[in-house]
């Protein structure tokens, strides 16, 4: 539901100085000031423990804007008058003062508008000082069950595994009310991951053929050109599989598989996506073995340039068996799938950056073509491009000119950007504006999260209980182990690589 635009609303930042508010959350909350999506008044409040002075923070935040936003450079007159809703403060967490001073300002807030604002507050911060906080705002009545107009937002890892997820959402269901947490994955807030949906079920064309009579298989690829970077200390406790697959992955997954909604109710829609995680076959040991591969990038080539392996990077143990890459077959044991393979991959260090759904249709019954006709045919692919070319690309065979008959793969192709000449907002635009409005649609409910954790628990188990040593290392700049390939190949199927790449784009 959301909120009218004119009610009052104050924007905290616990971790006001960190990188996800510079990189992300500061940009995200600037273009949709730019572009009037904020409500009025709007004031936003971070936090941090740094000493810093007002001047030097915003001058630090503008960088940021210079540097992420999708626009550009900040203007100087805009940037201005959007500092003047921010301000800064210094807290230490742990600290029940700074709780109380936050308290004087949101309510000079209330008093200077007239009217009790909606409080939002967004943990940028560690995991672990995630409960600290989340203690600290119910105890002092900042936000607590039963206050709907505090919300409060947490950024993922949301648990390292089944069980720790599940305390960690029974220790705040005993702070908040259910419909004031905002689990975020920012993945559901991107244009074309939400665009699945409209793709779907807002034409009637694929519908009757989204299911196991005529869909042959279906692939997800999430593939980084960029290495760990500077995230090191949280990537070795984490992994592709925790990092990638538990969240986005599934969550596209979801949005690939669900039944149609009866309407787009957050928890309807939900409920949809919970029925698929539900319906995932559970993995035994013996399908962990054959079904899941995980490696980890060693030194290469990306895009030309060396790089290092990942036992070298920052923060890492040089003997770390910490996967940089999985891919793993997955069913969904429903009417709609049953039997057709959903192939997963995601990595580091693969020579592209690029996202996106393959849904490969079945062969045609009866093949009347004479064998010189079809030396190139391949199968219908529909690919959901998700970045950074986001848009869809039906390809299909025709006829090639000429007296002979021959057949050639050609496509059709909706791009986002030749089609709606604008840029698209960020996914954490998206998101924010959705929290600001009370809308929680986009958001992961707990039992959304704790079933993804019922997933990947075997792999996670399986690969506990064999240890590491046989961690198969792909140069940097490849596809992965090579066992990845046999993943698809022994179904005589192959991996599509990603069509929608920085390159592309560059070609345009
Ligand atoms: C984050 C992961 O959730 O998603 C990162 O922690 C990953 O490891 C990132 O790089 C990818 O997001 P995007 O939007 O760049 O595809």
């Amino acid at each position: 539901m959301a909120a009218p635009l004119e009610n009052p609303t104050a924007f905290v930042i616990f971790g006001g100085g960190g990188d996800l508010a510079w990189r992300k959350l500061v940009p995200a909350l600037y273009n949709l000031w730019l572009d009037k999506a904020l409500p009025e008044p709007f004031q936003v409040i971070a936090l941090d423990i740094k000493e810093t002075d007002p001047a030097a923070y915003t001058k630090h935040l503008r960088e940021g804007v210079d540097q992420f936003s999708r626009r550009g450079k900040a203007d100087g007159k805009e940037w201005k008058e959007f500092t003047g809703h921010l301000s800064y403060l210094r807290a230490d967490f742990a600290d029940v003062s700074a709780f109380s001073r936050l308290e004087e300002q949101l309510d000079g807030l209330d008093k200077e508008w007239g009217k009790p604002a909606i409080r939002v507050f967004y943990l940028a911060t560690p995991t672990s000082v995630m409960r600290l906080i989340a203690q600290q705002l119910h105890d002092s009545g900042l936000a607590a069950a039963g206050i709907p107009r505090a919300r409060v937002v947490f950024e993922k890892p949301f648990g390292q595994d089944l069980d720790s997820a599940r305390e960690l959402n029974g220790f705040l269901s005993g702070l908040f009310d259910e419909g004031q947490i905002y689990r975020i994955d920012h993945y559901l807030g991107k244009e074309p991951v939400q665009n699945i949906l409209a793709f779907r079920f807002a034409n009637t064309v694929y519908e009757p053929l989204w299911n196991r009579r005529y869909i042959d298989s279906v692939q997800i690829t999430v593939a980084e050109s960029e290495g760990v970077g500077t995230r090191g200390g949280y990537y070795e406790h984490a992994g592709a599989l925790r990092d990638m697959v538990q969240n986005h992955l599934m969550q596209v997954l979801c949005l690939v598989a669900m039944e149609p909604p009866v309407t787009f109710e957050a928890d309807e829609l939900r409920n949809k996506k919970l029925d698929v995680l539900r319906a995932i076959r559970r993995m035994t040991p013996k399908d962990v073995h054959e079904l899941v591969e995980r490696g980890q990038y060693g030194p290469g080539l990306v895009k030309g340039e060396k790089v290092p392996g990942y036992r070298s990077e920052g923060g890492i143990d040089p003997h770390s068996t910490i996967e940089t890459f999985v891919a793993l077959k997955l069913f969904v044991d429903n009417w709609r799938w049953q039997d057709v393979p959903f192939y997963l991959r995601t990595g580091k260090r693969l020579p592209v950056r690029a996202s996106e759904v393959c849904i490969q249709f079945r062969p045609v019954p009866h093949q009347a073509f004479p064998a010189s006709a079809i030396g190139e045919m391949e199968p219908n692919r529909l690919l959901l491009r998700i970045q950074p070319r986001e848009g869809i690309v039906m390809r299909f065979q025709a006829k090639r000119p000429g007296s002979n008959m021959r057949l050639a793969r050609v496509e059709t192709r909706f791009d986002y950007k030749e089609a709606f000449q604008t840029s698209e907002p960020e996914a954490y635009e998206t998101l924010l504006q959705d929290v600001i409005e009370g809308d929680p649609a986009q958001f992961m409910r707990r039992d959304q999260i704790e079933e993804a954790w019922k997933i990947v628990m075997p792999i996670l188990d399986y690969w506990a209980d064999q240890g590491q040593s046989d961690l198969p290392v792909y140069p940097a700049g490849t596809w992965g182990p090579e066992a990845a390939h046999f993943l698809t190949a022994r179904d005589g199927r192959v991996w599509v690589e990603p069509t929608g790449t920085e390159e592309e784009e560059e070609k345009g």
